[in-house]
């Protein structure tokens, strides 16, 4: 839980003492102090903090924070690292509830005892810290720039966060060229205390923010995260740029689920669970958030693109279908309507064309029609200049439509062309009206509202299904292994598991003699496999550890030799417990099923296209466990797995229920046996609409710890 109080005194404090405070200019401590004053902070309320002056800017300064007369709400500290801690141990005994830590030299150079400490006096003291290694505090609601920022940022409702503090300073410079205004810029450095989740939290429920945003390298507490983000995106949109896509290092047992859910694919499984938007680059960031800031969300799925360009349109045309935005055909009565407002070359289908003689009274007309029709929810607005019409008169004839007619519908628009556009672009974009450079750009804003609608809408629909399992066994098991000091279940035993939590698996038999052998398959009956099993050969194909088909008892005798000699002689360490004999699966569609714990977000699910290629074909979609039947459909629509479950080319719908189901035992399985590292089912056969599916071979690795 968040403190709204903390936080508050930190971003909006009503006075703020500057320890470290420097007579230098060219020091950090001197520019916080003229920043606070620039920033028309009041005078009497900035109190520099340094033995060695008596005053700094004309302001008054004191050798420590304990002799400052009044109350502080926020320490701003830019002492050297080894002094911070007394330095922040006197901001707890003032009773300062918020220090901003702008030094560096703590953990990002491995200093992380020193770091924790800091902590440790904070919370001593019940005060939260922003930092170490911050640039500081940007808020435009208050005015108050206690940072080393060259200025504040445009006012605005675009609360930005930024784990780059260079970054964070680069685009204050960056925004307000671009017009692009926020409430808070607010660098978190090395999160020591006060996180991404903290604020997202506080700017959740901060009247000041429309839309949240941020840059980061990463999320200190997955499943914090995951509970407060999708708390905060049901009422307003987070937009995040996450960098950092490296996969992370492997261990050396690779299970395919391990290998492919990097922990990007984490990140990405988190962000549609909770409605985050993902950015991929700074500019898209800000471009959506203006969008959300500044129109309304759209109400309805119809858009209508409108233009004076026959290119721009079908640019937007283009970019709606990538973005999944619906373009309607226009009914004839409208169509009517609006050949009133173009010349007879002009065009209603959708793009509506108005041609390159539109004017003011073509747009105004055409604009107040389309925003009047209750069969239209969102309209594209296009502008290519020409020598013949003001871009300014066109901006106006948007706004006079939408003031005329009162309108919440979402408008978007794309003004093309050169230095005259700019002004009538930001004209629009301040009114109400995301004004971009290109219909692509605009497209895609309205594809990211829609995007949002739709996560929102999901974010209310979770259920929840009560799998039946036997936890007592399952842990039982679990624990045998690990009482023979093994972390790889053997094939039996992972079967058996999965059958704990009805997981259909085959009937397996384990024998240790040929002649077993031949008993149990002519008990399955035939054809059956012969696998060997041990708890030190993860994959059997890659050792001769498995042969299929066998058809009668010599067969069997003879695979039984081969087995034992291949793995004899490639995995000549590898403990045999003896050779499972099964049926052999009637082939099905192969899928893949599997779970993988990630260190930041926990049990995540994976499924896919299964098979030997899988990590070569990579079709795979993840979900963060415990997942919820909407997130199990979820997931196996994203694949072009689900093509085949279908039915492709043809062939008979598959049972989509038995992976649905297979995806909530194995959430569960993860959710109830911290133990569990990894699981794959590969393949997982599925079979027609009503006959099930298989998990034909089911790998579990435990954490190793
Ligand atoms: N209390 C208050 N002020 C103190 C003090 C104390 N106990 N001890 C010393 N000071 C004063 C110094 O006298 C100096 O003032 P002066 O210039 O008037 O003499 C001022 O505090 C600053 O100390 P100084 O030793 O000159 O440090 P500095 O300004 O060279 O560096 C930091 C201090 C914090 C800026 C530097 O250590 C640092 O961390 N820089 C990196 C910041 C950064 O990049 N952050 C991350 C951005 S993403």
């Amino acid at each position: 839980m968040v403190q709204v109080d903390h936080i508050l005194k930190l971003l909006r404090p009503e006075s703020v003492a500057v320890i470290g405070a420097s007579r230098h200019p060219e020091k950090i401590g001197y520019q916080v102090v003229k920043n606070l004053l620039d920033s028309g902070f009041p005078r009497d309320k900035i109190f520099p903090v340094n033995p060695r002056a008596k005053e700094i800017l004309g302001l008054k300064a004191y050798p420590t924070i304990l002799d400052v007369p009044e109350p502080v709400d926020l320490a701003v500290i830019v002492v050297p690292a080894p002094i911070v801690p007394r330095v922040l141990e006197e901001a707890g005994k003032k009773g300062v509830k918020a220090a901003a830590i702008i030094t560096s030299g703590f953990k990002e150079i491995g200093n992380v005892e020193a770091e924790r400490r800091l902590v440790e006096i904070a919370r001593k003291y019940g005060m939260r810290i922003l930092g170490p290694n911050i640039v500081g505090i940007c808020d435009t609601v208050k005015g108050v720039n206690a940072s080393f920022c060259q200025a504040l940022p445009n006012p605005g409702e675009i609360a930005f966060i930024t784990q780059s503090g260079a970054l964070g300073i680069a685009l204050v410079g960056w925004t307000k060229i671009k017009g692009i205004g926020l409430s808070d810029l607010v660098s978190i450095g090395n999160k020591a205390d006060i996180n991404e989740v903290d604020l997202i939290e506080f700017f959740g429920r901060d009247p000041y923010t429309r839309v949240i945003t941020a840059y980061l390298e990463g999320i200190e507490d997955g499943r914090r995260f995951l509970q407060v983000a999708r708390a905060v995106s049901r009422k307003k949109p987070i937009i995040i740029l996450k960098a950092g896509k490296a996969k992370r290092t492997l261990g050396a047992i690779k299970s395919h689920t391990g290998t492919l859910a990097g922990s990007d694919a984490a990140y990405n499984a988190a962000f549609k669970q909770t409605g985050v938007v993902r950015a991929p680059t700074f500019i898209d960031l800000f471009d959506w958030a203006t969008a959300f800031a500044k129109a309304h969300l759209p109400e309805g799925e119809n858009v209508v693109i409108l233009t004076n360009g026959g290119g721009a349109g079908i640019m937007a045309t283009d970019a709606a279908e990538e973005w999944g935005v619906k373009l309607i055909d226009i009914p004839e009565d409208l169509a009517k309507k609006l050949r009133r407002h173009m010349p007879p070359f002009g065009s209603v289908f959708n793009p509506v064309d108005l041609t390159g003689m539109a004017d003011y009274d073509g747009y105004l007309g055409a604009m107040k029609d389309l925003l009047l029709d209750k069969r239209v929810h969102a309209i594209v607005v296009l502008y290519c200049h020409t020598a013949i019409t003001d871009p300014m008169e066109i901006a106006n004839a948007v706004l006079e439509a939408i003031k005329e007619t009162g309108s919440r519908k979402t408008v978007i628009a794309s003004f093309i062309g050169g230095e005259e556009v700019l002004s009538a672009c930001s004209k629009l974009t301040e009114n109400g009206v995301p004004c971009y450079e290109s219909p692509e750009k605009a497209m895609a804003a309205l594809g990211i509202l829609y995007r949002y609608v739709k996560m929102r809408e999901k974010l209310d629909k979770r259920t929840m299904i009560d799998v039946k399992r036997d936890v007592q066994a399952a842990r039982a098991l679990i624990q045998s292994v690990l009482e023979e000091d093994r972390h790889v279940l053997t094939p039996s035993e992972a079967a058996q598991l999965a059958e704990y939590y009805g997981i259909p698996v085959l009937k397996r038999v384990l024998t240790h003699t040929p002649e077993e052998a031949v008993e149990a398959a002519k008990k399955l009956g035939y054809p059956v496999v012969l696998e060997v099993e041990s708890p030190d050969i993860l994959h059997k194909s890659d050792v001769g550890g498995i042969i299929i088909n066998i058809r009668s008892d010599e067969e069997v005798r003879d695979a039984y030799a081969r087995i034992m000699d291949s793995v004899k002689a490639k995995a000549p360490n590898a403990r045999i417990k003896g050779i499972v004999v099964r049926r052999m699966a009637e082939e099905g569609r192969e899928m893949i099923i599997g779970a993988h714990r990630d260190p930041i977000f926990g049990p995540l699910v994976m499924f896919g296209s299964g098979g030997i290629l899988v990590e070569l074909i990579r079709d795979v979609s993840f979900r963060v466990a415990p997942l919820s039947l909407e997130d199990a459909y979820d997931m196996v629509e994203e694949t072009k797995a689900y093509k085949i479950i279908k039915g492709y080319r043809g062939e008979p719908p598959g049972d989509l229920e038995s992976v649905i189901y297979t995806l909530l035992k194995v959430s569960q399985l993860m959710m109830d046996l911290p133990e569990i590292e990894d699981v794959d089912i590969n393949p997982f056969f599925v079979y027609e609409k009503g006959k099930g599916g298989l998990a034909v071979d089911v790998k579990i690795v435990l954490k190793k710890d």
